[in-house]
């Protein structure tokens, strides 16, 4: 639930006027700006396009979720700041989870005192690297108006919304217990689901990635693994720092592929541990990171179909 207490009156008054749906990562989804915003994340999106002044360095890595955001973030913290940090010694990224070194806009603007977060804001080291899964319409003016570069991930939606159910299970979300995976899946594509519905999502960035190919790169999880040397060099240039030859012929890509690798990241002590943002357990967002993962999910319904005990309730591994 969105905290009353930490929402304005008009905020409020704003929330309960809107199109209201349950969701299963949060109890209820609500109708803003075309787009389906979670109630735990709602005082933090509206605070969010109220205050946010993008700087022209900034950098801001947008996404669906469960698309590949914490593999993106990490890989594009590592390629901006591989002069300030080794990948191989006292990276920050062994020590801190990639969401706590690119946060989430809307999570710095949730809750009170605007003051605060803008004064942290302004302290930052720049560039400074942010997360979101706002569409691009909802984005704050000054991210649009101003020079700062957006790198967008999407996913196969079938991969993406395995990913969220079972993300959303292991979480033991408070409301997930009332949806089966059909009545998920229908709301999915249906579009009813945290910041869908997913095509307009992807379309939003790939439309502005076309008019202005300077200021959006659009990628996909399933390209990226296919190919990430590729994308690494290719998120380089589009963030104006390609790597010098001297760069390429001393391995520098490769380590920072290999320490925003999937096994090297899993592994970490410090992604097995702990919570982020609103109580996310970090373990819980490194699963399989595979392509092609949802026809696993297809077997085992069709398995549990033949059961002839007739259990119901679909457990994903
Ligand atoms: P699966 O649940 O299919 O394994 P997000 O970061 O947007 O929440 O996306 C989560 C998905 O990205 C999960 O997919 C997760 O396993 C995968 N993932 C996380 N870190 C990754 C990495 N370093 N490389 C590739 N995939 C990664």
């Amino acid at each position: 639930m969105a905290s009353k207490e930490g929402l304005q009156a008009y905020e409020e008054e704003k929330l309960l006027s809107l199109p209201k749906e349950r969701g299963w990562g949060s109890r209820h989804l609500y109708l803003l700006q075309h787009f389906w915003c979670p109630s735990t994340h709602f005082q933090g999106v509206i605070n969010f396009q109220n205050h946010f002044q993008a700087k022209d360095s900034d950098v801001i890595v947008a996404s669906f979720p469960k698309s590949g955001t914490t593999w993106l973030k990490a890989l594009t913290f590592s390629i901006l700041n591989r002069q300030r940090f080794s990948s191989s010694h006292n990276h920050p990224l062994l020590t801190s989870n990639p969401h706590e070194l690119v946060p989430f806009l809307d999570f710095i603007f949730h809750g009170d005192n605007i003051q605060h977060k803008l004064s942290y804001l302004s302290n930052m080291t720049e560039p400074r690297v942010f997360g979101t899964h706002i569409p691009f319409p909802s984005l704050s003016n000054s991210i649009k108006e101003s020079n700062c570069k957006i790198v967008y991930i999407c996913r196969n939606p079938f991969d993406a919304f395995v990913s969220s159910w079972t993300f959303f299970n292991e979480m033991k979300s408070e409301s997930l217990h009332e949806l089966t995976i059909e009545e998920a899946l229908e709301k999915y594509c249906k579009g009813i689901v945290g910041f869908g519905p997913t095509w307009e999502h992807m379309l939003g960035y790939w439309e502005e990635s076309i008019a202005t190919p300077n200021k959006v790169l659009f990628l996909k999880y399933d390209e990226l693994k296919e190919d990430v040397i590729f994308y690494v060099r290719r998120v380089a240039e589009f963030l104006d720092c390609p790597f010098a030859e001297e760069e390429e012929s001393n391995g520098v890509i490769e380590s920072i592929i290999n320490l925003c690798s999937f096994e090297k990241m899993k592994n970490l002590e410090a992604n097995k541990s702990g919570t982020f943002d609103r109580n996310i357990e970090k373990k819980y967002l490194f699963r399989k990171g595979e392509i092609g993962d949802w026809r696993v999910a297809v077997r085992m319904k069709i398995a549990e179909s033949d059961d002839e005990n007739g259990n119901c309730g679909l457990r994903l591994v």
